[in-house]
């Protein structure tokens, strides 16, 4: 195939050229085409044909569907590496020696002391307040308490900023459900596992020990592990481009998780739990709602199905369908909602509107199925999306500070009035 692209626009022929990634994915590079052309642009509603940056961390084949970071299989990290590991491979680009992750992990507890004035913050939200929304607010608030996390044109402060959230991120995670439950905000312990001590903080009851459970550490270690990085999705393009204006991490991260709250997007863990809810009260009446899924004039989607890259099996849901099976397992829970799971998913998959389309399970169609089992609240599940995918958006938004890119600042094509006089109210 040649190296260049040739576009024809009446009379004039313009070539661009191609690009060409590690994995032979191929695209036009148009930066000159507004200037070459006179000012045409392109459009592209929801990017779906658009790459926004090249990018090292993560890629994903959304026919064959695989996802690997760095080179990685996500089969073989969800197997064989923690949640921490995964994380320094994402952000630094390898899997971290012994050493290296020690130091990792010793540096992150030393910076997961969280300023006590947080907790006015955390008060002043009514206790119905969404934990997304609540989140956001904090994590943007860090910043007034961290100044110096955002000036990171260095490297140090660079690692500073991110040992610092990685710390203190799962403690507002836990401050906020906590204070929805109304339990004392407490801080874990320095002697355990990055996992563990999520746990401890997030379930610890004031009047007895915590005793870590294997099945839930385990669990959860691979659910953040499946969420970790996901390429240029919403929330990910979010942290990129409010990075791109050189706002700190912390803002940046802010806004990923207000993006990510969207129950087309991370939010649809919260939306499964309550559909098969829905269907478990109607009566566990599945072919009603593949109706109205397929219905044009009803709203309701088939949630945690679908998805814009992956035109087959999600391989983050076949990896969570098993652990939940396991997971319920060993619990010793036996939850209808799982076994309504499965046959929606048997029906979806049989049937020809959501064949046609390449509807199938996502990463947030069984996970909310495992944090239930765990404990964990339905409206905390995309907070748990959140804390797994924390790892990635510091990962993308470093790669696109260190590869000094441009603010992002997208065309149109204008559609509104053409010149007219102003009119005086007199005349209107
Ligand atoms: C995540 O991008 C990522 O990587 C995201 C993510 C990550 O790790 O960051 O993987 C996490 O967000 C997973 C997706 C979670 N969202 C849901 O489960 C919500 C339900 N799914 C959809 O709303 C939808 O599938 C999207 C938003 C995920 C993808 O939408 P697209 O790519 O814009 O596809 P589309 O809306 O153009 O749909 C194509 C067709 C349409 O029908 P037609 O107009 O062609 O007749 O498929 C239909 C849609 O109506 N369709 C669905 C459907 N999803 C798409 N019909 C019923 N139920 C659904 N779930």
């Amino acid at each position: 195939m040649s190296d260049i692209a040739k576009l024809q626009i009446g009379d004039n022929q313009y070539e661009f050229p191609l690009i060409t990634g590690t994995e032979n994915e191929v695209a036009i590079d148009i930066k000159t085409l507004r200037g070459a052309t006179g000012g045409i642009t392109t459009i592209d509603p929801g990017y779906k044909n658009t790459g926004s940056c090249q990018s090292a961390i993560t890629f994903l084949n959304g026919e064959e569907g695989i996802l690997r970071y760095r080179g990685y299989s996500i089969e073989e990290l969800a197997e064989k590496a923690d949640f921490l590991e995964v994380a320094y491979a994402l952000i630094f680009g390898e899997l971290p020696t012994k050493e290296q992750l020690d130091k990792f992990h010793s540096d992150i507890k030393d910076k997961s002391i969280v300023d006590d004035d947080i907790k006015k913050i955390i008060d002043a939200f009514p206790k119905n307040a969404h934990p997304m929304g609540v989140l956001s607010s904090l994590t943007s608030a860090l910043t007034a308490f961290n100044p110096s996390s955002v000036n990171v044109d260095s490297e140090e402060d660079m690692y500073n900023s991110v040992v610092k959230i990685l710390g203190k991120f799962p403690v507002l995670v836990a401050w906020t459900m906590r204070k929805k439950q109304g339990l004392p905000l407490n801080y874990g312990s320095k002697s355990l596992g990055y996992v563990e001590n999520v746990l401890k903080m997030m379930f610890e009851q004031p009047n007895e020990e915590y005793v870590q459970n294997e099945v839930l550490v385990n669990a959860l270690d691979k659910l953040l592990i499946l969420h970790a990085d996901h390429e240029q999705n919403c929330s990910t393009s979010t942290v990129r481009i409010v990075g791109s204006s050189h706002a700190g991490l912390f803002a940046s991260l802010s806004a990923g998780i207000s993006a990510l709250w969207g129950p087309l997007h991370g939010g649809a863990n919260q939306a499964v739990l309550e559909m098969l809810e829905a269907i478990k009260e109607d009566g566990g009446d599945t072919k009603k709602y593949m109706a109205k899924a397929k219905d044009k004039n009803d709203p309701f989607r088939l949630m945690g199905f679908g998805h814009r890259v992956y035109k087959n099996f999600d391989p983050r849901a076949k990896i969570i369908k098993v652990a939940a099976d396991e997971v319920l397992k060993e619990l010793g829970v036996n939850d209808p909602i799982l076994d309504i799971a499965k046959g929606l998913e048997q029906e979806a998959l049989n049937d020809e509107y959501f064949v046609k389309r390449k509807l199938y399970p996502n990463v947030d169609f069984y996970s909310g199925i495992i944090y239930r089992a765990m404990g964990i609240p339905v409206e905390m599940f995309t907070v748990m999306f959140a804390l797994g995918r924390l790892p990635g958006w510091i990962a993308q938004w470093r790669e696109m500070r260190l590869g000094k890119e441009p603010i992002g600042r997208p065309r149109q094509v204008y559609t509104g009035e053409n010149y007219r006089a102003f009119k005086d109210i007199s005349n209107r």
